[in-house]
């Protein structure tokens, strides 16, 4: 992979740096969701190099601690809203698109914003920002019990993919007491008549 084009590493001193942030696992992680994001880019029309990119740096900040991720975003002068502080899970993809903005070099907004918004989603999101989510959501190694239905309806159609996977993310944010979060909200509402047509289970 051409990293360079992207950011101001070649593509081993990347992955040197992804692996000195996290553990195996997460890193295994990584290159599976560069791996079906560019899958995922080429079936439904988003760019695969830059889809590859952003899935192998989405959580270049997930590996370091809850602080340490709230002190790159701090430092970076943003300001997180009343729910995005009680939800520690968001502060990764926050903290990763600032890490990816100013140690990296990354210029590509889309690029940025897919980091940014992969654990929330939003609305309107860009082709590439819904290809890094459903990627993050059905990579590989994921063996939550629905995963094979949702890589297989991800597969069959990427909207279906988003309204499932959003559905089950603001239920689990429920169940286990956190705020959905105007950006999951978001997403929720406008998915909220996208209808599962693909009856499949494995
Ligand atoms: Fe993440
Ligand atoms: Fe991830």
């Amino acid at each position: 992979m051409d990293t360079e084009k992207f950011c101001r590493l070649p593509e081993e001193e990347l992955k040197s740096v992804l692996k000195s942030r996290m553990n195996e696992h997460r890193y295994a992680h990584s290159l599976n969701v560069a791996k079906r994001a560019v899958f995922l880019a080429k079936k439904y029309g988003a760019d695969p190099k830059k889809a590859e990119f952003a899935g192998l740096v989405h959580d270049i900040c997930k590996g370091i601690p809850n602080e340490e991720q709230l002190s790159i975003i701090k430092n970076a002068g943003i300001e997180l809203d009343e729910d995005t502080l009680k939800s520690p899970a968001l502060w990764h993809s926050i903290a990763g698109a600032v890490y990816c903005e100013h140690e990296l070099g990354v210029t590509d907004k889309d690029v940025l914003n897919a980091v940014r918004y992969h654990t929330s989603g939003r609305g309107n999101m860009s082709i590439l920002e819904k290809v890094i989510y459903m990627a993050d959501l059905t990579s590989a190694e994921r063996n939550y019990p629905d995963a094979e239905y949702t890589r297989n309806l991800t597969d069959f159609d990427l909207d279906q993919g988003i309204a499932y996977g959003v559905r089950w993310i603001a239920g689990d944010l429920e169940r286990r007491g956190f705020p959905k979060g105007k950006d999951t909200e978001a997403l929720l509402e406008e998915y909220k008549n996208v209808l599962i047509t693909f009856e499949e289970r494995k």
